[in-house]
């Protein structure tokens, strides 16, 4: 390699770098900024590795060991690949200078306990990969400071405690994915779990562990059901919980949910929260009726509806003519414009037993459609088009037959027109199709005790 044939002033650096910092080790393979030793039998970091190089993959091999301040030279290093190795334990400072680090794979390894200090100082680290090793114990502070970290995979371990309570909204704004699947996970601590910020919740896999079958792990992962995270609709059959912890009596709780209608009965006496998921589909315009039954039944209850265009509406903050809100929960909206669409959300409180339940309604608004006066204004067309052609049948056969092969003229208008609205004059189907729609569906759902929280079921 010639630094000639290079222009630039970064390569020239490079280049520059290259020759007197570290030559490529002759077990690697060293192409512009990427420095490859995967498979080549190491049993320890060589001594001088590129200073240079952004990525480098050290996988596949026999390393047991990394002496601290590794890669303490490598200012630029971004992703490190260390995956299919030996180690069973990192050594403080293994890390150090290493703050660019971006990606870090660890995962097929041997380690067993995730200390605290591993990853101290990583802050642009947006991707850790730990899964396939021997994790028993993920300690508390592991996570704290990794403020960029986007995704993590602890999956294939033996983790049987984590430390939810660590993450937060401020702590780790871009978290996305915690994939915790295929672990030894008995009892979570759920009250952290659903403290998760949204995107956590939305992103953690606890799929394939020994969870014990119990009515508040059951509320958390119904919940999410509702809410079609990917997590659950992805891997339906591996979400499996043992029946007071007998591991021969496993079932597949989101297909066979029997064993948690009790969940209502148990869980009635302390602070039920019952949550109605129904849907509405409404045309601008029209009024619609939510009702706010759920499953208290008390005469004396109060009812909070939080709306996605007007907010909290109770029966003393209305001063909307077009909205009502009577006394037996229900809530009328007079006529429906499209901003109203959304998810209304009813508490029912009942304030002599201090028990709150609530309703969701899903209301969708639909654009009245345009069709009506299309196919009217078609039909009208048509027959003004009929009528002229019998006109020019009638006038013109008889006499001049050169003009009767002609008779376009009066049937080009039509061909200005969508063939598609044409065919609306001629078939009822879209129409009936159309019909269907603005009639209201309304689609109930199983109703399901939860624990706590009406806070928590608020959310989306
Ligand atoms: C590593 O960082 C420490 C401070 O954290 C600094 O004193 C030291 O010089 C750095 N070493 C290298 C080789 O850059
Ligand atoms: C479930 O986890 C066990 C280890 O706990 C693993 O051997 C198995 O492959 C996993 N199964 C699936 C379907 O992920
Ligand atoms: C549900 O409750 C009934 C009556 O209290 C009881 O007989 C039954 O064993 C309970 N089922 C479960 C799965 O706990
Ligand atoms: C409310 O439900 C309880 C038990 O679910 C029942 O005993 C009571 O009679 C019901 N009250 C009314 C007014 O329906
Ligand atoms: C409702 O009344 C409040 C004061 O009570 C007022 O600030 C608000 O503008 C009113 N809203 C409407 C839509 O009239
Ligand atoms: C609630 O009251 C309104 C007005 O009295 C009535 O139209 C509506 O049907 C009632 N809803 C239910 C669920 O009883
Ligand atoms: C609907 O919402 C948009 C923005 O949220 C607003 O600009 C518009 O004025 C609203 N329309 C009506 C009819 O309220
Ligand atoms: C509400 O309904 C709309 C349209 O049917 C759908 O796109 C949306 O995901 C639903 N929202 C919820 C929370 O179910
Ligand atoms: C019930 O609702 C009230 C008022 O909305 C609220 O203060 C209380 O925390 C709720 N209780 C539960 C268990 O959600």
């Amino acid at each position: 390699m010639t630094c000639g044939l290079y222009p630039g002033l970064s390569l020239l650096l490079l280049c520059l770098l290259y020759s007197s910092e570290g030559t490529c080790p002759s077990m690697c393979l060293c192409v512009s900024d990427t420095v490859s030793c995967s498979s080549s039998g190491l049993t320890k970091l060589p001594m001088l590795l590129p200073t240079f190089s952004v990525t480098l993959d050290l996988s596949h091999n026999h390393l047991s060991w990394l002496y601290p301040g590794s890669f303490n030279r490598m200012a630029r290093l971004e992703n490190l690949r260390i995956a299919h190795n030996q180690l069973s334990t990192l050594s403080p400072g293994v890390f150090q200078n290493a703050s660019g680090l971006r990606h870090l794979d660890l995962s097929s390894n041997k380690l067993q306990v995730v200390e605290q200090h591993y990853f101290q100082g990583l802050w642009r680290l947006e991707e850790l990969f730990l899964f396939n090793n021997k994790i028993a114990q993920v300690e508390a502070g592991t996570l704290i400071g990794l403020s960029s970290l986007k995704k993590v995979y602890f999956s294939l371990n033996q983790i049987t405690h984590f430390p939810f309570f660590s993450i937060h909204d401020h702590s780790h704004p871009f978290l996305t994915m915690l994939d915790l699947s295929s672990n030894r996970l008995t009892r979570l601590p759920w009250e952290d779990v659903k403290a998760l910020p949204r995107l956590v919740q939305r992103g953690l896999y606890l799929h394939n562990n020994s969870l014990i079958c119990d009515c508040s792990m059951y509320s958390v992962f119904w919940h999410w059901d509702l809410r079609g995270y990917d997590s659950m609709k992805n891997f339906v059959d591996a979400h499996t919980c043992t029946i007071y912890g007998d591991p021969r009596a496993s079932i597949r709780f989101l297909r066979y949910n029997r064993f948690f209608h009790n969940c209502t009965v148990e869980k009635a006496v302390m602070q039920p929260v019952t949550v109605l998921l129904s849907n509405v589909l409404v045309s601008e315009g029209e009024g619609v009726r939510l009702d706010c039954q759920t499953s208290l039944n008390s005469s004396d209850l109060s009812f909070t509806w939080l709306s996605p265009s007007k907010g909290y509406i109770t029966q003393a903050s209305i001063n909307d003519t077009l909205i009502s809100l009577f006394s037996n929960g229900t809530l009328e909206i007079q006529a429906t414009k499209v901003n109203d669409s959304g998810l209304y959300v009813c508490t029912a409180v009942d304030i002599k037993q201090g028990l709150n339940a609530t309703r969701e309604v899903n209301v969708t608004v639909l654009l009245p459609a345009v069709e009506p006066f299309n196919t009217g204004y078609t039909t009208l067309l048509g027959c003004v088009v009929t009528t002229v052609l019998i006109l020019v049948y009638l006038y013109l056969t008889p006499c001049r037959c050169s003009w009767c092969k002609q008779p376009k003229p009066p049937v080009n208008p039509i061909a200005t027109y969508n063939p598609s609205t044409l065919t609306s004059v001629f078939s009822p189907s879209t129409t009936d199709q159309h019909k269907t729609h603005t009639n209201r569906h309304v689609a109930f759902m199983e109703p399901m005790i939860s624990e706590d929280g009406t806070e928590w079921t608020q959310e989306s």
